[in-house]
């Protein structure tokens, strides 16, 4: 396994700010004790000591992040996508998840969904699992393995839900938390707990009350969905009929970026009102355009999320998504927001190329902390793009390379490395 310090040597792109890819072609990619230090076309002499390791005419870009994706929805992927959300949830996501009370098929369908993570082009991932404690322990345990980087959440819900996967009341399902959290916090290199109420729909007042005490206790990020689907947001109105808007719902209770870092799913069909909330408490949103096709949700407004200055990022949603693939993902993203401007809006123009390479790698890498790109100082995420087999007669730029990639990677794109904080992933164990 090759660790710490050394350089990479190949076509490098990545992205300083989000309107602008950086290429540099044959270039050098510095990393010391796992932390980038900047690419460079000619080797400077500080650096002539370290081996280089080279791939040639390879394009090298940093790691993905999936910033929202649900671990036991992995065995059902593909299946139910001619559904809408709550029907999509009842008839597949609610009965497959309720499976996961037993500790052995857990085990077996989380070994599977971490081994084809492994190899994915996610090297970070913020990760949902189950209300069961022992399968969310083993999915951290299983996750940390593999080297990604991760958070993972025991999800929360008691109420509204069947009741084979309702935790009994809301002291249960604190209590059970509280003794994941005390079990889990700080025992991984490379895995840490998020607190996870499912949805707001699913969440008693006191379960949620609880949780923004538990987050206040251990100060731990926090993930959820929000604002995914109309028929979920009637819901929550009349659940919470005091709410302003749904986000406020996880405001009321801190759980909503005030205390930690937050970030909440979709927000296909978020107001004025709670924009603005999103943007006055740092939350991220992470886009899973994927999923909004699939579960007929809608269109994410994220040019105009861009534009308020929320934080965003990709998320594939599996299994709202029916794949892992962050390309895929880049791509879905700019597909929808072409038809976001045709249909809906002419004011919020398409999303490019450039900007969705951002959203996947320097976007939702950025709730790691510095990572995404290959600026000085940021963690070495990096993955090793062998596109030879997507064949041209052409000449192609490397811009023009990764883009194909990012559209074509099914047809003959091979991931021949990927490195996470400067440790090397073994794809092939
Ligand atoms: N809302 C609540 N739970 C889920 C889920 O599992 N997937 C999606 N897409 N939305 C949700
Ligand atoms: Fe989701």
């Amino acid at each position: 396994m090759r660790q710490d310090s050394f350089i990479l040597k190949g076509n490098i792109c990545y992205s300083k700010t989000i309107g602008h890819l950086s290429t540099t072609d044959h270039g050098y990619l510095i990393c010391h004790n796992g932390i980038s230090r900047g690419v460079y076309p000619v080797l400077p002499e500080k650096y002539q000591n370290l081996p280089i390791i080279d791939y040639h005419d390879m394009l090298i870009i940093p790691g993905m992040t999936d910033l929202h994706i649900h671990a036991p929805q992995y065995p059902f992927r593909g299946l139910g996508m001619d559904l809408e959300l709550l029907d999509w949830l009842n008839t597949h996501t609610f009965p497959e998840e309720s499976r996961y009370t037993d500790l052995e098929y857990a085990i077996k369908a989380y070994k599977l969904f971490t081994d084809n993570l492994k190899k994915s082009a996610s090297t970070r991932a913020v990760v949902f699992g189950t209300i069961h404690t022992p399968a969310t322990s083993f999915l951290m345990e299983q996750l940390n393995t593999t080297g990604l980087k991760t958070y993972v959440g025991k999800v929360n819900m008691d109420v509204n839900c069947p009741d084979n996967l309702r935790e009994k009341d809301a002291q249960t399902a604190l209590d059970n938390t509280d003794e994941w959290l005390q079990k889990n916090i700080g025992k991984y290199q490379n895995t840490s707990p998020i607190i996870t109420p499912r949805f707001a729909p699913v969440c008693s007042e006191s379960l949620l009350e609880g949780l923004g005490k538990l987050l206040k206790k251990y100060q731990l990020p926090v993930q959820s969905h929000l604002s995914e689907n109309l028929s979920e947001i009637e819901w929550v109105k009349k659940l919470f009929p005091w709410s302003s808007c749904y986000g406020d719902v996880y405001d009321h209770y801190e759980l909503f970026g005030t205390v930690s870092k937050t970030v909440m799913a979709h927000c296909v069909y978020s107001t004025d009102e709670e924009t603005e909330l999103l943007k006055e408490n740092g939350v991220y949103i992470a886009h899973c355009p994927q999923s909004n096709i699939n579960l007929s949700s809608g269109i994410a407004p994220i040019r105009s999320y861009l534009d308020a200055g929320i934080p965003v990022g990709l998320g594939t949603d599996m299994a709202g998504g029916a794949n892992l693939s962050m390309f895929r993902c880049m791509a879905d993203a700019v597909g929808v927001s072409k038809l976001y401007w045709r249909l809906v809006d002419q004011e919020k123009k398409p999303l490019t190329i450039e900007e969705v390479f951002y959203l996947a790698t320097k976007g939702g890498g950025s709730f790691f902390g510095n990572t995404g790109s290959f600026e000085d100082g940021y963690e070495m995420d990096a993955l090793i793009l062998d596109d030879s087999g997507i064949c041209s007669t052409r000449t192609l730029t490397t811009k023009e390379r990764l883009e194909r990639y990012i559209y074509l990677a099914d047809e003959g794109g091979k991931l021949a490395g990927k490195y996470t904080a400067g440790t090397e992933i073994l794809l092939s164990e």
